[in-house]
């Protein structure tokens, strides 16, 4: 990879700057939310790639492709840190991003996923060590959150489950509609085939909390459904008491910029409602940036 190939990623080097939030679109508001409720002094660039949306039924070198480049554009724009708040991204990207092109971008900035957090946490939630797991089919093949949960919580049954209809019918505005009920209901029933006995639901991607009404609706009475809004949130103030070096950097105005690849307006209509705030979204051209 070309480290040098966005303008003034050496010009912000050390410099205060937003967090960086990405997603691949309307999911990361989820996670978004919740920590800015637990940090409402920073300030946030939020960045959705609609454009490219959805991430989940891509392979494993486009979605990282996708993925280094919204973090070079966000570290462009003065982040020190960028959260990847998008599960496909964290189990496809992140590691790479992490090990290998930190060193070259920045060695002082940090990019963190939800995946971890996620699964940290759900080995305290269960009570009789049965998971189910809904995630993209990325992340689902990823054995992501088989991986974490073997080394952090030996012993738990972690059953998945890969939803590729879910996003798109967030994605376009579908999840209060009919299709969502089939698609909703049918996947509930066929992790629940795969183990009755489940009592603790991750829902492993950021986009899924956008479908609660109609999940809760077909859940099985008495299971635990995890969204990762609030975990993400709490992780990242337990990181930044561990960093002060890292919680210096971040600025403090209480500002929030939201970014799509897509259509402004249209970005900013579901955004306003899901954030209830006025949001007067930008389009970004990665292009613009790369010199
Ligand atoms: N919100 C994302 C996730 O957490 C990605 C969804 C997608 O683009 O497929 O996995």
């Amino acid at each position: 990879m070309n480290a040098a190939r966005f303008n003034d990623i050496h010009a912000t080097v050390g410099h205060p700057g937003p967090i960086g939030v990405f997603d691949s679109g309307y999911g990361g508001l989820t996670i978004l939310k919740s920590i800015r409720r637990a940090l409402p002094d920073a300030d946030y660039i939020y960045l959705g790639d609609n454009a490219r949306a959805p991430y989940g039924t891509r392979s494993f070198d486009l979605v990282y492709n996708f993925t280094l480049e919204a973090v070079e554009y966000l570290f462009a724009r003065g982040c020190q840190l960028v959260i990847l708040a998008c599960n496909t991204a964290s189990a496809k990207a992140l590691r790479t991003i992490q090990q290998n092109d930190l060193a070259a971008l920045d060695p002082g900035r940090r990019v963190l996923g939800v995946i971890r957090p996620t699964a940290e946490q759900v080995g305290r939630i269960t009570r009789n060590g049965h998971i189910g797991l809904f995630g993209t089919p990325g992340t689902v093949a990823s054995q992501s959150y088989d991986l974490e949960l073997a080394k952090l919580h030996p012993g738990l049954k972690l059953h998945s489950h890969a939803c590729p209809m879910w996003v798109p019918l967030v994605e376009y505005k579908e999840s209060a509609g009919d299709g969502a009920d089939y698609f909703v209901r049918r996947d509930i029933e066929a992790l629940f085939a795969m183990d009755k006995n489940i009592d603790t639901v991750i829902l492993g991607c950021t986009h899924y909390p956008l479908l609660l009404p109609k999940i809760r609706l077909y859940m099985p009475e008495g299971i635990i459904i995890v969204s990762q809004g609030d975990i993400v949130a709490e992780s990242l103030i337990d990181y930044l008491h561990r960093h002060p070096e890292m919680d210096a950097r971040i600025t403090r105005k209480g500002s929030i910029e939201y970014l799509t690849t897509e259509d402004a307006a249209k970005f900013s209509d579901m955004a306003g409602v899901f954030m209830g705030e006025n949001v007067d979204a930008r389009r970004v051209n990665f292009k613009d940036y790369i010199k």
